[in-house]
């Protein structure tokens, strides 16, 4: 049965108008110049440390930036952008944000973020994160957008709430990391909460 939607989604493929652009940033493809700037937070164990992965190594973080790099274009579910997050002002590259083009038919995506150190505390995740809402409530035409965490990752999770997303589940000790079982919590937002959201703020838009 065909999902009921107000409007149909674009067609894929679909590459969005780049850079995105906020009040402070542009989220546009990695390049692969960009690799000392993603080295430079990747290699750090405290950012690593509620992400599935472990600091990279040189060789790993240019393989990561080159793979990063290919990322720009959905051309059909489960396909990702990965944007590098450039402060307009100073053109520093401060971290990345992923968006996840989870399920077409189930009109679902999912974003993540990974930002320097010497860079958070400024608000550029959650700005960062929420055009990512925007491209995917209001280009694509999804109908939910989710975001997982680790359940320590008191950060992420501040952010997502500041971006005005609901905390769905608590999946408890559902993965095994480091040598120690974690839970898992799980964020989301529905486009009429997106709307809802966006003519609080912006009535009659
Ligand atoms: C998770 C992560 C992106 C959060 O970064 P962050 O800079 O704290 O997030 P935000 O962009 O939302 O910034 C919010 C902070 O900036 C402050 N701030 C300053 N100016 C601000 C502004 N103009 N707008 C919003 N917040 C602002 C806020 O008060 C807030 O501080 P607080 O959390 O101490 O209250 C970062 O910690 C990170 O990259 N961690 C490692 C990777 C990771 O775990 N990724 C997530 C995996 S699920």
């Amino acid at each position: 049965m065909p999902i009921p939607s107000a409007a149909p989604a674009p067609p894929l493929p679909f590459t969005p108008d780049y850079p995105l652009r906020t009040e402070r940033l542009d989220l546009r493809p990695v390049r692969l110049d960009d690799f000392a700037a993603v080295h430079a937070y990747q290699r750090l164990p405290e950012v690593c440390r509620y992400l599935y992965s472990s600091p990279r190594d040189e060789a790993a973080s240019r393989a990561w930036v080159s793979d990063m790099a290919t990322r720009t274009t959905l051309r059909e579910s489960g396909d990702s952008l990965r944007l590098a997050v450039v402060v307009r002002e100073t053109g520093a590259l401060v971290g990345d944000v992923s968006f996840v083009y989870t399920s077409r038919r189930h009109r679902q995506g999912r974003i993540g973020y990974v930002f320097h150190p010497d860079h958070t505390g400024h608000g550029y995740a959650t700005e960062a994160s929420r055009a990512l809402l925007k491209l995917g409530f209001e280009d694509l035409r999804l109908h939910r957008i989710q975001a997982e965490l680790d359940g320590r990752n008191t950060a992420s999770a501040r952010l997502l709430e500041r971006l005005g997303m609901r905390r769905e589940g608590h999946l408890r000790e559902n993965e095994f990391l480091d040598g120690a079982w974690s839970d898992e919590v799980i964020y989301a937002m529905l486009a009429r909460e997106w709307r809802a959201q966006r003519d609080r703020q912006q009535p009659g838009t």
